[in-house]
């Protein structure tokens, strides 16, 4: 069975299949609306969400299906203590497909391995948000026409922020792809993601310190919002919160051809002066989340009556229960799961977590 765990569990080309469907959805709206009558979508959030919840759920209606789940974990199970492997073995009782939000890195990973029913990961801790990368490919495709030949900008939070991680990773298969780091010292994107994905995938980066001297040259600008809930240490979170801030006179010397992309919410990273700029592209893009969530969620379904196998196919060298996570808000370190470790691709002779990527203590 097919789960959305992390961006590269599509291929490029199935990747692009889900974007041609979402655009087609988006010009054939009543041909999908009985496409998903009498399934139904358990959306499992146990971290805060807005757009992310709402699209998943409007998608299922605007397919004809039915929506159950829960928005706040406490008022669950999961209060006595019930693991993320116990509830969605529970949940595949009760639903078709499951749509997950965990504040732990790796959750989604533990829930694929553990469901009977298609599992998408709706963001997972720091880690990966793949459904944020859909809409984000969805929104480039329509408002530039292109996915290769891009010099993407990303500004703001490159550590925490997963759908940044998530991006890099699915633009790392096209060409001509040149991607420009904005971050402050703390907040740089993590190692993994510059080793074992730009610099694998021959991805053409650097870092820079301000997006001034960038702006020009940029065909986007993708922004992110300081993750404050994954700092562990307040005062760090207070030097870096005002870090970048997107603001009219800034964006003057971009190309009328830019488009700035924001996953939202935002706080004070981009002042709402910006929104009246037709290059702001960031509530556009909501809207496509809807659509891309219905593509994907149509495609998941075909594919477990097809291949209705139980499991997560991990990759080849996967090594289980000899080795302990370095992360402490991996899931493999909260939830009594088996931990699985990957050879590294640096080089060096380490091993990654499989359920977050972060090496081995
Ligand atoms: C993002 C997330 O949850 O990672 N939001 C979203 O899903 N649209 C970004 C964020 O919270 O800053």
């Amino acid at each position: 069975m097919r789960h959305l765990i992390d961006p590269t569990d599509l291929t490029r080309k199935e990747t692009e299949d889900i974007v041609d469907l979402a655009l087609d959805i988006i010009a054939n709206r009543q041909k999908y609306s009985d496409a998903c009558k009498g399934k139904k979508l358990a959306t499992l959030f146990y971290e805060p969400s807005t757009r992310t919840r709402l699209s998943f759920t409007a998608a299922m209606m605007e397919l004809g299906g039915n929506v159950l789940g829960f928005s706040d974990a406490q008022n669950t199970s999961v209060s006595k203590g019930e693991t993320v492997a116990d509830t969605v073995k529970v949940i595949s009782c009760f639903a078709d497909i499951i749509a997950m939000r965990h504040f732990e890195e790796g959750a989604a990973l533990v829930a694929a391995r553990n469901a009977r029913i298609p599992v998408i990961n709706a963001g997972d801790g720091s880690h990966a948000h793949p459904t944020q990368t859909l809409t984000d490919l969805l929104t480039i495709k329509r408002e530039l026409g292109r996915l290769d030949n891009l010099t993407i900008g990303f500004c703001g939070d490159l550590r925490f922020g997963r759908t940044v991680h998530s991006l890099i990773k699915a633009l790392s298969r096209h060409t001509g792809i040149k991607v420009v780091l904005i971050a402050p010292e703390q907040l740089r994107l993590p190692d993994y993601m510059k080793l074992e994905v730009c610099d694998k995938h021959g991805v053409d980066y650097r870092e820079v310190q301000t997006m001034e001297e960038v702006m020009p040259e940029l065909d986007i600008l993708y922004m992110t919002r300081v993750q404050k809930e994954r700092f562990l240490d307040e005062d760090e979170f207070d030097r870096v919160k005002d870090s970048f801030i997107l603001t009219p006179e800034k964006l003057a010397t971009g190309k009328d051809t830019l488009r700035v992309l924001h996953p939202l919410p935002r706080v004070n990273e981009i002042t709402v002066e910006v929104d009246n700029d037709p290059r702001a592209a960031y509530f556009r893009q909501v809207e496509n989340g809807k659509f891309v969530r219905m593509a994907l969620i149509l495609t998941l379904l075909k594919w477990a009556e097809e291949n209705p196998e139980l499991g997560y196919k991990l990759p080849d060298g996967t090594v289980v229960n000899s080795k302990r996570c370095s992360n402490r808000r991996c899931i493999s370190n909260m939830e009594n799961v088996e931990t699985l470790f990957r050879p590294c691709d640096d080089g060096i002779e380490s091993y990654r977590c499989a359920y977050c990527e972060s090496k081995e203590k």
